[in-house]
């Protein structure tokens, strides 16, 4: 068994049983947690087929997203740094993802034909519901790192959705500042703002936020400074914080302390899996067993 196949030896994938008919393009891709969280749903659902990782050269999409159609694969998601090549890529996509500004699910049609979808929006607003039990649409949003990419992907589907209100702010400024003018049709008046990224923006704004997330890379690193100033986070907030190594951040901790709801990145890997998952196979995936072999994997690395 290879911890990820090239496209010199894809083909084999397919002689093994179960059959490998579906895969994540990536360079690198080793690290990728997919096939450990679609395998024990294809398992569990009796479907027989299994999840590869595939390592793509940017210069090879195109080529690899040809062999694997012709290899009889249902579809593939698409890390990084494909997901905009993939945009450019696809027959057709559809139109939330093109507002996403990226593809990382791709389905192939009877005619062979390729469709891209983005699993990354729909897979938040399911972490909201499920995690929280509450709707992005009623909720007002506060947004660390909205110029980053999982940031920025979480800043659209959150005005997609018609969110009551979102706050954005990122270190750098300007990028925070173009995000908002990008969802300016969608969160018109004042329900899109940007505040800077200060101790004092941050403590003025949080009585008036219901989720608060994190969207930087910042509590990976024991060294990181606090994201928030001491005592701003309270119970009656609702904290997700996108990373998820360690398992129990710094953010998560404090709002846990202060009585928060508060929720690590893992569950939004789960949701858009379990999306991409129902997209290929147009019934409900099993969540348990994909939140369970997700949960064994990364148990493992950390
Ligand atoms: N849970 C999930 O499913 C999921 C999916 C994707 C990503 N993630 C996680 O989300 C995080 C961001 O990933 P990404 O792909 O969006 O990365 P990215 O595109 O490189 O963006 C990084 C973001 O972090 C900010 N940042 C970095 N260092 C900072 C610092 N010292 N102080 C303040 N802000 C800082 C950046 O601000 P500037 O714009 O100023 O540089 C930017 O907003 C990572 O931890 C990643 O593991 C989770």
């Amino acid at each position: 068994m290879f911890p990820f196949y090239t496209l010199d030896t894809i083909a084999e994938a397919t002689r093994l049983s179960p059959p490998a008919r579906l895969s994540v393009f990536g360079d690198p891709v080793s690290h990728s947690l997919s096939p450990q969280m679609h395998d024990p749903a294809l398992a569990a659902c009796g479907i027989e087929a299994r999840y590869v990782r595939l390592e793509v050269a940017s210069t090879d999409f195109l080529k690899a997203l040809r062999t694997i159609r012709d290899l009889g694969f249902i579809g593939t998601n698409v890390t990084i740094p494909h997901k905009f090549t993939a945009l450019d890529s696809v027959d057709e996509v559809d139109p939330a993802a093109r507002r996403l500004g990226a593809v990382n699910t791709i389905l192939f049609r009877p005619d062979g034909s390729a469709l891209g979808r983005n699993s990354d929006g729909p897979g938040f607003v399911r972490t909201v519901q499920e995690e929280f039990g509450a709707e992005v649409k009623d909720l007002r949003i506060l947004l660390l790192g909205a110029g980053g990419g999982a940031g920025g992907a979480v800043a659209v589907q959150s005005a997609l959705e018609g969110c009551h209100s979102l706050t954005l702010t990122n270190r750098t400024e300007a990028k925070a500042a173009a995000v908002a003018a990008s969802l300016r049709d969608l969160l018109p008046g004042d329900r899109c703002r940007t505040i800077p990224w200060t101790p004092e923006a941050l403590a003025a704004a949080l009585p008036d936020i219901d989720l608060i997330i994190n969207g930087t890379s910042l509590g990976m690193s024991p060294e990181d400074p606090a994201l928030l100033p001491e005592g701003t986070v309270t119970s009656r907030h609702f904290v997700y914080d996108m990373v998820y190594k360690p398992l129990v951040t710094p953010l998560v901790a404090t709002a846990r302390a202060a009585g928060a709801k508060a929720i690590n990145g893992l569950p939004m890997l789960l949701w858009q899996g379990v999306q991409s998952f129902e997209w290929w196979f147009q019934r409900p995936a099993p969540v348990e067993a994909m939140r369970a072999g997700l949960e064994e994997a990364v148990s493992r690395r950390i």
